[in-house]
This record gives C-alpha cells, sequence and structure tokens, in this order.
C-alpha cells in the first residue's frame, strides 16, 4: 500500500477541513523524516488517538542555525513512506521549503522564557523556527491531537506552551524515549555516528542512568546528582559537554538545594561533531 502525499499547505487544508466536516478525529505526527522508531511509536499511538492519522515530513530550514547541519541532515523519502504506510499513516504532509517559507515570509512565533536556557542558549533561534513551523503545520492539517517525542523536551514544553498560549486546541501528547538495547536514546543524527563514536555516544545515556540510581537510592541534592553525572560523562574522551543540568520539568527553572517536586535532567554533547541529547525524568 502506498501513503498519499500532499505538497501544498493549500491542499493540505482543504483535505483536512473535510475530514473534520466528516467528523474525523485527526492524529497528527511532525518530524524532518529519516524516521527510526522512535517516529513509528509516536505513530502507533497516533494511529490509537484519531480516524485519520497524518505524518508530515519536513526538514525545517528555520530551525537549523547558519553551522549546523541542514545541508547533510539525513534524508530517506522513499523508505520514511513505506515505515509510514506499515504503520498505518492516511496522509504524509510532504512540502517543500519554498511552499512553507515563500519570497518575503516574515512572521515568526517566539515562546518567551521556555526558549531560553539548555538548548536555546547553544542554538540560537531554533526554538523560534521549531515554534513556527509547528504552528504552520498545524495550520495546514488542523489536528485534534499531535504527538512529539520526550528525547527533545525542551521542545515538547515549547510546543505545548504554545498550544496553551495561542488557543490552538490541539492536544500535545509526549510519547517515552524510545532506546537502542545498550541505551542510546534512538536518533536521526545516530547515522551520523561512526562505530567508534557510536560508542562513546553511550556515555550520555550512563550518565542519565548514574544520576537516575543515585536518586533512587535516595540522593535529592541537585549539585551532587549533577556533579555525580558529570563525572561519569568526563570519563568518555571523545564526547565533548555542551551542557548537563537539572531542571524543574514543568517551567524548566534551573533547580537549586533540594529536588522536591518533578525534575528533568537534560544532557547535549558532541561525539566528533554530532551534537546528541538525551534526557532523564525524576519524580519525587
Ligand atoms: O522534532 C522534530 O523532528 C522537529 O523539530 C519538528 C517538531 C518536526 C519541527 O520541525
Amino acid at each position: 500500500m502506498t501513503v498519499e502525499r500532499i505538497h501544498t499547505p493549500t491542499e493540505m487544508r482543504a483535505r483536512a477541513e473535510a475530514w473534520r466536516c466528516a467528523g474525523k478525529r485527526i492524529a497528527f505526527v511532525p518530524t524532518m523524516g529519516y524516521l527510526h522508531e522512535g517516529h513509528v511509536s509516536l505513530l502507533d499511538e497516533g494511529r490509537r488517538r484519531g480516524d485519520i492519522l497524518a505524518l508530515s515530513i519536513f526538514v525545517n530550514p528555520t530551525q537549523f542555525g547558519p553551522k549546523e547541519d541542514l545541508s547533510r541532515y539525513p534524508r530517506d523519502l522513499d523508505g520514511d513512506l513505506a515505515k509510514a504506510a506499515a504503520a498505518g499513516v492516511d496522509v504524509a504532509y510532504v512540502p517543500e521549503a519554498a511552499a512553507m517559507y515563500p519570497d518575503g515570509y516574515q512572521s515568526y512565533v517566539t515562546v518567551e522564557k521556555l526558549q531560553d536556557g539548555l538548548c536555546g542558549a547553544s542554538r540560537p533561534g531554533h526554538f523560534r523556527g521549531v515554534a513556527t513551523v509547528v504552528l504552520k503545520l498545524f495550520n495546514a492539517v488542523q489536528p485534534h491531537v499531535a504527538l512529539f517525542g520526550m528525547k527533545d523536551y525542551q521542545q515538547l514544553q515549547v510546543i505545548r506552551r504554545m498550544a496553551r498560549d495561542l488557543d490552538l486546541g490541539v492536544e500535545v501528547v509526549g510519547m517515552p524515549i524510545v532506546r537502542e538495547a545498550d541505551g542510546l536514546a534512538k536518533s536521526s543524527r545516530n547515522a551520523y555516528l561512526s562505530p567508534d563514536e557510536r560508542l562513546r555516544a553511550l556515555a550520555l545515556s550512563r550518565a542519565l542512568v548514574s544520576a537516575r540510581e543515585s536518586f533512587e537510592m535516595g540522593e535529592r541534592d541537585a549539585a551532587r546528582l549533577v556533579d555525580s553525572a558529570r563525572a561519569t560523562l568526563h570519563l568518555t574522551p571523545g564526547v565533548r559537554l555542551d551542557y548537563l543540568e537539572l531542571r524543574d520539568a514543568a517551567s524548566l527553572e534551573p533547580l537549586h538545594g533540594r529536588v522536591v517536586g518533578p525534575a528533568v535532567m537534560a544532557v547535549a554533547a558532541f561525539v566528533g561533531t554530532t551534537r546528541l541529547i538525551d534526557n532523564q525524568l525524576f519524580e519525587p
């Protein structure tokens, strides 16, 4: 079975309006393609939650910095469409950049505060690009529910807040991180890693597991949890830490002193030239 492709916002919106008029519930999984099991878990959940399952594949230029990997971001449209068909996707929305950002484009969405720090500090403008494209995708696909992976934890919080603040009427669902058997979080960017880098990349999940174990044994001091995770990470040569922080799980405010409410430990590190992220939730 082949999945129908739609290429323009106008066509996508017309289709979505017809579904809505017919009383259909639309579930939506926005992606940049190069689908892996993490994406498939979102599609499976979307299939359960909607009458119609829509997927978008769009490598969004506005969320990449000038020195980032936009031009070499992995792409495999045929492979993605085969996986989409197997997951029961009804429609793949695959717009061209020129249809999303025509000449003269100048409107952007900024979610203040939540975009500061963590990935927002290392990737200025990234969340403005994410929020903008997700709003545009929502406007075209008109979903009732949209599913995002929790690996991009800050992204999930930014999108949730945008949906709430701008009264989008879209339920934003975060889905658990899908990992390889050895703990590495699934990511399209793992494709960049050499076998040696792939081994070194395990330092991220190892650092988070060591902090989780300390937490489970009763450690509640934020600085000690962070220090022990950083120490684990620094033990691995060839891994350059971007940040490792413990933040309030909802507001993403930095945590000091004792951890008394839900917290997230988020990490970003370069393995060779590849920047990877991962995180772990702590719920006292
Ligand atoms: O997480 C992603 O793949 C992207 O940031 C998203 C949400 C599809 C926006 O381009």
